[in-house]
């Protein structure tokens, strides 16, 4: 007896951090990148956790899963007599980029469980699950990543008014590139909140994502991906002031930009993690990745 659900990442194209604090955000799935997880009946008497970086018991796990822990206590206290389990995750999301790991296997784990269950919950349950989970992980999360890796369209979301699922293709090619640096979003988060009590400056770039959002939500459905592209790369200035860039970030964007990107910005918490870039072709999203010396397994290309 055995559940699985493979849930996806994500990408925030923009409104990350403004999106805590009620503005909109506009975010893709990204269904190359995946993880699976896997509950099944485990013949030892233990909760048993399968991951690449950790193979235990499930409430021995190291912090970084206090989030998977929640969410199997919650699923424990609702059986009666439960099974002891293994739980596994397959496939690779690289942590702490802004791809939205840990949204993708808190929504996984309480899918599988669920399933596992045979418990029938609400969307809504199951989004209520994920969301405490994401805020343990996060500290302050709004639910945009959530969302995501539980939609197949664009997500046009915000947190007090909900979620407008978006159809529309733009005549576009978004560039996915891995840092390689590690950027904690909890750290991120509390790094905002704490510039935004002192700084009008900080204050005034957060409002200013969130019309830039609004802005491009009104671009994409024309399908000008110039002006698309060109907004993205305000709201970099933005995360800039907000102080979650890094000298990393800013050279990829400038390369990025002067390679033929139609804008560029950080995506997710930063502080590290990924920078995206809306190129008019396949082929310049190539070249900005070969230019910034970007090995192949670290950048993807997806169809927007
Ligand atoms: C993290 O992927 C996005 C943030 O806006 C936090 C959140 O929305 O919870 C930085």
């Amino acid at each position: 007896m055995q559940s699985s659900y493979l849930a996806h990442g994500k990408v925030i194209l923009i409104g990350e951090h403004s999106v805590v604090y009620g503005y909109n955000a506009l975010s893709m799935p990204i269904q190359s990148l995946n993880i699976k997880t896997t509950v099944s009946l485990n013949q030892t008497p233990e909760y048993y956790m399968d991951t690449d970086r950790y193979h235990g018991d499930f409430f021995e796990a190291p912090a970084e899963y206090n989030g998977l822990k929640y969410i199997l206590k919650h699923f424990l206290n609702l059986i009666a007599n439960p099974p002891y389990l293994k739980i596994k995750y397959t496939g690779l999301i690289p942590i702490e980029r802004g791809l939205g790991s840990s949204a993708t296997v808190s929504l996984g784990t309480t899918k599988a469980l669920n399933d596992f269950f045979q418990l029938n919950l609400s969307e809504e349950e199951i989004m209520n699950i994920t969301n405490f989970a994401e805020t343990i992980n996060h500290g302050k999360a709004s639910g945009l990543d959530s969302a995501t890796v539980n939609s197949d369209d664009l997500v046009f979301f915000n947190k007090n008014t909900g979620i407008e699922y978006l159809k529309q293709k733009l005549n576009a090619y978004l560039l996915i590139m891995d840092t390689g640096d590690l950027g904690n979003t909890k750290e991120a988060v509390q790094l905002v909140k704490a510039l935004i009590a002192s700084s009008t400056l900080a204050k005034a770039a957060i409002e200013r994502l969130g019309l830039l959002t609004d802005n491009v939500k009104n671009a994409w459905l024309k399908n000008d991906a110039a002006t698309v592209g060109k907004l993205m790369t305000q709201a970099q200035a933005c995360l800039k002031t907000l102080q979650v860039s890094t000298p990393k970030i800013d050279q990829l964007t400038k390369l990025a930009i002067n390679t033929g990107a139609y804008g560029a910005k950080l995506s997710g918490g930063g502080l590290g993690g990924i920078v995206i870039a809306l190129c008019p072709d396949q082929k310049t999203a190539q070249k900005i990745a070969q230019n910034a010396g970007i090995l192949i397994s670290n950048y993807w290309i997806e169809e927007v």
